[in-house]
């Protein structure tokens, strides 16, 4: 058995040039991030560092087809560390080139995931309050050329460093903190339920819920769209720990059931999770009404001031009001993609379905998706 380990020294600081100083970063330095960020935060600073801009590769989450041109356009560059600063695309690709040689495709560390080594020394700084993937080894690519969104997983993919810098946030736009915030509190439950968690681990499940909840909670309360940042420091701290606490403890079928969505439709990571949770949620409540459920809908009764036979669905009420959950058809998906995702689940998502609450039969997936649609 592995035991609870941080792998990652994470750090916090208000500002990039706080960071900037204490990391001393100048010209060896390689930033992987997008010009978006990049322009307003770091440029000023004049740090001399090499930059790279994913967006020039491509929309959306990684792709090995984006990959691949990133890795070929760095193969001539002469770097140290790789400094990433983003969302999940951009650590999911930093995680990438890290342990890339000069001659790995994607397809090359996949085959030899078992073996990767680190090229770079790897600092991540997250600007989203949903990933936690700035403490967890895994980079989730969509591999087209095989139609399957997989994670890649490997020791030597854990950053050297995590910076929590809270100004980093503070141009997210809505959509962005409402898919991310969600993701992170899929995390927190996930890990929590998990039959591979232990009670560190669920230590940082627990205070990541809490603190999502009452900050969702203040932010619904106060109205409008800016209410959250006033919670800021308070939601990057609890994707951290979610990310601490699935990084050991694994989700499970909510991320497995999603995957099709991203991968298909393009949904959003985080709100691709919103549209499964809730019957997958159900779907565990009716096979096993009796167990650590129980704990989670006694914690969330607390958070939430409710009763526990109530709390599962005040947290459905409370994200709603975050984002709005819309039916699977209303991402075009058709009812006829429903089967092929149930069958393909079970084959490409094991990682996750091993950490489920109690194991998903094809059929019971079925069922979930169709509740969902
Ligand atoms: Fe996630």
């Amino acid at each position: 058995m592995e035991g609870f380990c941080i792998r990652t020294k994470i750090k916090e600081y208000d500002t990039f040039k706080e960071f900037a100083n204490d990391e001393q970063l100048g010209p060896d330095d390689l930033i992987l991030t997008n010009e978006y960020i990049y322009s307003p935060s770091i440029e000023p600073l004049g740090l001399g560092c090499q930059t790279l801009f994913q967006e020039k590769y491509g929309a959306g989450e990684p792709t090995d087809n984006m990959v691949n041109a990133i890795l070929d356009d760095l193969r001539d560059k002469n770097f140290t560390r790789i400094i990433a600063v983003g969302g999940g695309t951009i650590i999911d690709i930093a995680k990438v080139v890290a342990v890339a040689s000069p001659e790995d495709h994607v397809d090359d560390l996949y085959d030899h995931k078992d073996s990767l080594k680190k090229h770079h020394e790897l600092i991540i700084v997250p600007t989203t309050c949903g990933t936690g993937s700035e403490v967890t080894n895994i980079s989730v690519i969509n591999r087209v050329s095989r139609g399957v969104k997989m994670g890649l997983t490997s020791p030597s993919m854990y950053a050297d460093a995590a910076a929590m810098i809270t100004n980093m946030l503070a141009t997210l736009p809505y959509k962005v903190f409402a898919t991310s915030s969600i993701d992170a509190m899929i995390h927190a439950v996930e890990s929590y339920l998990s039959p591979n968690g232990c009670s560190i681990s669920r230590i940082f499940s627990e205070a990541a819920l809490r603190t999502i909840l009452k900050g969702w909670s203040l932010s619904v309360e106060n109205g409008g769209n800016e209410a959250w940042k006033a919670y800021s420091a308070d939601f990057l701290k609890a994707s951290n720990w979610a990310g601490l606490a699935f990084g050991y403890a694994g989700c499970a079928a909510v991320h497995a059931l999603s995957y099709p969505l991203g991968s298909v439709y393009h949904v959003p990571h985080g709100q691709s999770n919103q549209l499964m949770f809730a019957d997958v949620m159900r779907k565990y409540k009716e096979i096993k009404p009796v167990g650590r459920i129980n704990d989670l809908e006694n914690l969330l009764a607390e958070c939430l001031g409710t009763k526990p036979e109530n709390a599962l669905d005040a947290l459905y009420a409370l994200m709603d009001k975050v984002l709005k959950k819309e039916p699977l058809r209303s991402f075009g998906v058709k009812e006829s993609d429903l089967p092929v995702f149930a069958k393909n689940v079970p084959q490409t998502q094991q990682r996750l379905l091993k950490n489920n609450y109690v194991p998903l039969t094809e059929a019971q997936i079925l069922e979930i998706y169709k509740a969902a649609y």
